[in-house]
């Protein structure tokens, strides 16, 4: 459970690799993710995430809940799609369902409450990175279907960030594109009205 980065080697260096094979996680590995999620910026401290870690057999029961949902919300789907749909969760060793559980606050729009569970699913992709482990981020209809909040103990209105599927990396990932920042920035300064003012 060394990391093997520093904090911005593994920021810069992330990236999603094109496989996850066991092993997942340890136990310890995964509950320092767990706690770099639970460092992420929160306005007024409202603990917005919720986290549902699913692993083992339990990725085969979750995969049956993904296909019923499919086919509940797509009647006419061929078999092929619902099987692959059954096997998704089997792509890593373990998931984290990271979700929102969004309350009313005057302060805190619920678009703030989910950045803030992003935010958390961010740091434990960081996390998984700098501890020598692989994630993914995936989302897709599922992540918007009552049913399958339902069946992971979420309400109707929380609001599922994403599924965080972690694991050792496998294959060959592509090489990481330039981190381009020029065309994604500027510099604002006061607008020429209020600079002369300012001379005035
Ligand atoms: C909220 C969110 C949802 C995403 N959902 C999916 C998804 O369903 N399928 C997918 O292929 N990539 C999805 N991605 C993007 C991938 O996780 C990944 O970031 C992207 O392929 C870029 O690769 P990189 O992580 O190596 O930069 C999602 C990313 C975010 C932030």
């Amino acid at each position: 459970m060394t990391p093997r980065v520093d904090a911005i080697e593994a920021l810069t260096t992330r990236t999603s690799p094109p496989g996850l094979v066991a092993p997942g996680p340890d136990q310890a590995s995964l509950e320092r993710m767990l706690q770099a999620a639970v460092r992420a910026p929160d306005h007024k401290r409202l603990r917005p995430w919720r986290f549902i870690v699913i692993e083992g057999a339990s990725r085969e029961a979750f995969g049956d809940v993904l296909a019923t949902s499919l086919r509940r919300r797509e009647p006419e789907v061929p078999e092929a799609a619902l099987a692959k749909e059954r096997t998704k969760p089997l792509r890593a060793p373990l998931i984290v369902v990271v979700a929102a559980r969004l309350r009313e606050h005057k302060g805190v729009p619920a678009v703030e409450q989910i950045v803030a569970s992003g935010a958390a699913a961010q740091n434990m992709l960081v996390a998984a990175h700098a501890l020598g482990y692989g994630g993914f981020w995936r989302t897709g209809a599922a992540a918007y279907d009552d049913e399958v909040k339902r069946a992971l103990g979420l309400r109707s209105d929380d609001a599922i960030v994403g599924f965080v599927y972690l694991g050792t990396p496998a294959g060959i990932a592509a090489p990481l594109p330039p981190a381009e920042i020029a065309s994604h920035v500027t510099y604002w300064t006061a607008p020429v009205g209020r600079l002369q003012e300012a001379d005035a």
